[in-house]
């Protein structure tokens, strides 16, 4: 088998391959890492590899996007991840275990407006909003949930500039520190739920690896103690 060819791998393999996506998610990911004694060898800032070597040659590090995680793991073509309960959400967690909150990446999901848009006003009237998210089940949950009717505007990012341009009244993005909405003059009018992200495990690698496995989640739910 080539190195490239790690998608079809047995479930029967020795080999574990991790999903993380650059950014965030890599950086907070690489303390548990190396609490579970695996060094990830190549830097996803500076090498275009989408594959990553670590210490362990039985473990290996794919780069996807953070939304694509949980369909990555899903399908088996990696064993574990570690994704954003935001994208978990919106992704279902169909055929993923999810045993580890591993407090890193942390924030909040929130609805955000222009300063000065009368949000209370709006929903006590009934109005219909119209609100852009990349979260478009979580918001239509949120909404629904509190008898609003809005129509949902799917966005991919850059959700701050919505309600400055008139595409939307509202938004619904992840917030942690406030500067992005204070810099674009939006303001947070009410916190959906708090976000981290989980480590989540192909159900048929669970069973089938789970001597392989099992350390390592060990390590992770010892390391992630430390962040909460
Ligand atoms: P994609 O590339 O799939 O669109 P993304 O650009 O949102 O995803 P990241 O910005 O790397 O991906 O975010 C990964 C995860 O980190 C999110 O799913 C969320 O759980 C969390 N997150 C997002 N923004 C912040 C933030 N400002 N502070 C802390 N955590 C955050
Ligand atoms: C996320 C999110 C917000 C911002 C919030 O964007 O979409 O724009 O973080 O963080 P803050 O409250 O600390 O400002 P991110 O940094 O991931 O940029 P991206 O969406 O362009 O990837």
């Amino acid at each position: 088998m080539s190195q490239f060819s790690i998608a079809a791998q047995s479930p029967f393999s020795s080999q574990l391959i991790l999903a993380l996506s650059k950014g965030r998610i890599f950086e907070d990911t690489l303390p548990l890492l190396e609490a579970a004694g695996i060094t990830v060898l190549e830097n996803p800032e500076t090498s275009r590899k989408l594959i990553l070597a670590t210490n362990d040659p039985n473990v290996r590090v794919i780069i996807v996007r953070a939304s694509d995680v949980p369909t990555y793991v899903q399908h088996g073509a990696a064993d574990f991840g570690v994704a954003g309960k935001d994208v978990l959400l919106e992704h279902g967690g169909e055929g993923l275990y999810q045993p580890i909150d591993l407090s890193i990446a942390k924030c909040r999901m929130s609805v955000a407006v222009n300063a000065g848009f009368d949000y209370e006003k709006a929903v006590r009237q009934g109005a219909r909003l119209r609100v852009a998210t990349k979260f478009v089940n979580t918001a239509r949950e949120h909404f629904a949930a509190k008898g609003v009717h809005v129509d949902l505007i799917k966005l991919y990012g850059s959700m701050e500039l919505a309600p400055i341009v008139g595409l939307s009244d509202a938004i619904v993005d992840v917030v942690s520190t406030g500067s992005t909405l204070r810099a674009n003059n939006l303001v947070e009018v009410e916190e959906i739920m708090d976000i981290s992200s989980r480590l989540v495990v192909n159900q048929a690698a669970l069973k089938l690896k789970r001597e392989r496995l099992q350390p390592i989640l060990e390590a992770f739910e010892r390391a992630s103690k430390l962040n909460q």
